[in-house]
């Protein structure tokens, strides 16, 4: 479990605006992603997975829809869903639907079905909607073909250049030294995997899904493989998915979520409009970019790393009384296991800070459009790049 100081209650006890969200998607069977170009394969969201989503949705509705909780959304429609208060956005790419199929699960936990979701037909009758008020909340499918923002790390040349220069660096092959006895002791376990430290994504992935659903792996493991499996891997992605400047390629995953997030905690200040709550569901690459540009990570060293399934950051939009300068709040829930949320830290400040400040320190680092990442990857015939050609 992470240490990390709890969230203050009153930080945003009153005036709190709303809430951009980004979640990762729940238990899946196992991903294989190309070490050296992220290529992935397909994979499926497990009943496990669905559940966690739900459970999160669920977390979720108990602190943002809840009028008794110290941060409920002021205005927020409680129970049935007003679909002009949300946008829901999820990654189409990456392991085929896992992370489509995950956001119905955290809807259903968020707006579960109601009988107020019902009509009374001019003949007198009510129909209440299928399963008990079933509530069919607007999902966009950001395909990576037509919009790079949720999966921005695929067919990108600079950052494969970026991975390949990663792995040739010198801490790379320091702490591939320290790895290679484990990974030789690993190695009859995974069933013709390569057990090469650049696998090593891969490598914990697989015993990661084996501990969960293979009793007689869970069984064969050695106790400690699993934390040493999840340690080296985060190490490897960290190194991936990070950059010496806020502007580097490694960073890529948030750079191009960062304007959907810009434009969606102002809608959220503009109180005339009706923008309450945004979500983004997303893999774990994201957030390793986001806790670095942020320096949440300076802080809390130990987030540094593979979120859990369905983790959730939670930037809120607040307006504390009596002011007239909204703030944002960054706050992450490290998976199922996490009871609560914790406040990180935004450019050494744990707390609120002005979202114009937020803005101006990452607007350096945001890529906004398709052009602009064809230009940043150096893609010219992929992902819409040939037109700018
Ligand atoms: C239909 O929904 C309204 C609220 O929209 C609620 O007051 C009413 O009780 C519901 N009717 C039924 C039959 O559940
Ligand atoms: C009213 O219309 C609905 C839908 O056509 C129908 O299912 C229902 O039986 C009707 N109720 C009455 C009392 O006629
Ligand atoms: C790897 O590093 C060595 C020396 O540090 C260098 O000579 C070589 O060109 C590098 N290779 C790549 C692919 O970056
Ligand atoms: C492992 O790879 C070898 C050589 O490619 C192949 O003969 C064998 O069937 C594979 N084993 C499994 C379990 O896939
Ligand atoms: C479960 O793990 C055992 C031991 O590693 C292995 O032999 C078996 O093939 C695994 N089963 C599945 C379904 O992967
Ligand atoms: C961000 O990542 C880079 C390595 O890519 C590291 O040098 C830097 O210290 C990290 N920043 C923070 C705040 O952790
Ligand atoms: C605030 O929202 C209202 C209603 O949607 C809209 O008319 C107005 O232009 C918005 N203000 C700003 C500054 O975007
Ligand atoms: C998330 O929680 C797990 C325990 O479930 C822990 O091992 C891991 O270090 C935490 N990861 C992060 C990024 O906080
Ligand atoms: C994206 O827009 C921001 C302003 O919001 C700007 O600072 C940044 O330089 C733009 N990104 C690129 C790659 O031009
Ligand atoms: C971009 O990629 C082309 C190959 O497609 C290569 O020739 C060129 O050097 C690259 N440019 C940069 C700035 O990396």
């Amino acid at each position: 479990m992470v240490q990390i100081t709890p969230a203050h209650p009153g930080t945003a006890a009153t005036g709190l605006l709303g809430v951009v969200l980004l979640a990762r998607h729940g238990d899946r069977l196992e991903f294989f992603q190309d070490p050296l170009t992220l290529n992935p394969t397909q994979s499926f969201l497990t009943p496990l997975g669905s559940v966690q989503e739900q459970q999160l949705g669920g977390f979720l509705k108990d602190t943002y829809l809840n009028p008794a909780s110290d941060f409920f959304i002021e205005g927020i429609s409680t129970d049935l869903a007003n679909i002009n208060q949300l946008i829901v956005r999820a990654d189409a790419g990456g392991g085929g639907s896992v992370i489509l199929d995950s956001v119905q699960g955290l809807l259903q936990g968020l707006y579960p079905p109601t009988t107020d979701n019902n009509i009374t037909l001019a003949n007198g009758t009510t129909v209440i909607a299928p399963l008990g008020g079933y509530q069919y909340i607007p999902v966009e499918s950001v395909e990576p073909n037509l919009d790079i923002s949720l999966n921005s790390f695929t067919s990108c040349p600079n950052l494969d250049a970026h991975i390949a220069t990663f792995f040739n660096s010198s801490g790379f092959l320091a702490e591939a030294a320290i790895a290679a006895p484990f990974l030789q002791q690993v190695e009859p376990l995974l069933v013709n995997r390569s057990n090469d430290f650049t696998n090593m994504f891969n490598i914990f992935d697989f015993i990661n899904v084996q501990m969960v659903h293979n009793a007689t792996f869970l069984a064969l493991l050695p106790p400690t493989f699993g934390a040493q499996a999840y340690g080296f891997a985060n190490f490897h992605e960290n190194g991936i998915f990070t950059d010496t400047t806020i502007e580097g390629i490694g960073q890529i995953a948030i750079q191009t979520i960062l304007p959907s997030i810009f434009t969606d905690l102002l809608s959220i200040t503009n109180t005339s409009g009706p923008l309450k709550l945004a979500l983004n569901e997303i893999s774990y690459k994201p957030f390793i970019s986001l806790f670095n540009v942020t320096q949440a990570t300076a802080a809390d060293p130990q987030i540094a790393g593979i979120v859990d399934y369905a983790s959730v950051v939670a930037l809120e939009v607040s307006l504390p009384p009596g002011t007239d300068t909204p703030l944002v709040t960054m706050k992450f829930k490290n998976g199922s296991t996490d009871p609560e949320f914790h406040t990180l830290s935004l450019f050494g400040t744990r707390g609120g800070i002005p979202i114009t400040d937020f803005i101006n320190a990452l607007a350096p680092a945001a890529i906004n459009n398709t052009q602009e990442w064809c230009t940043a990857c150096n893609q010219t015939t992929l992902r819409g790049c040939s037109v700018f050609q």
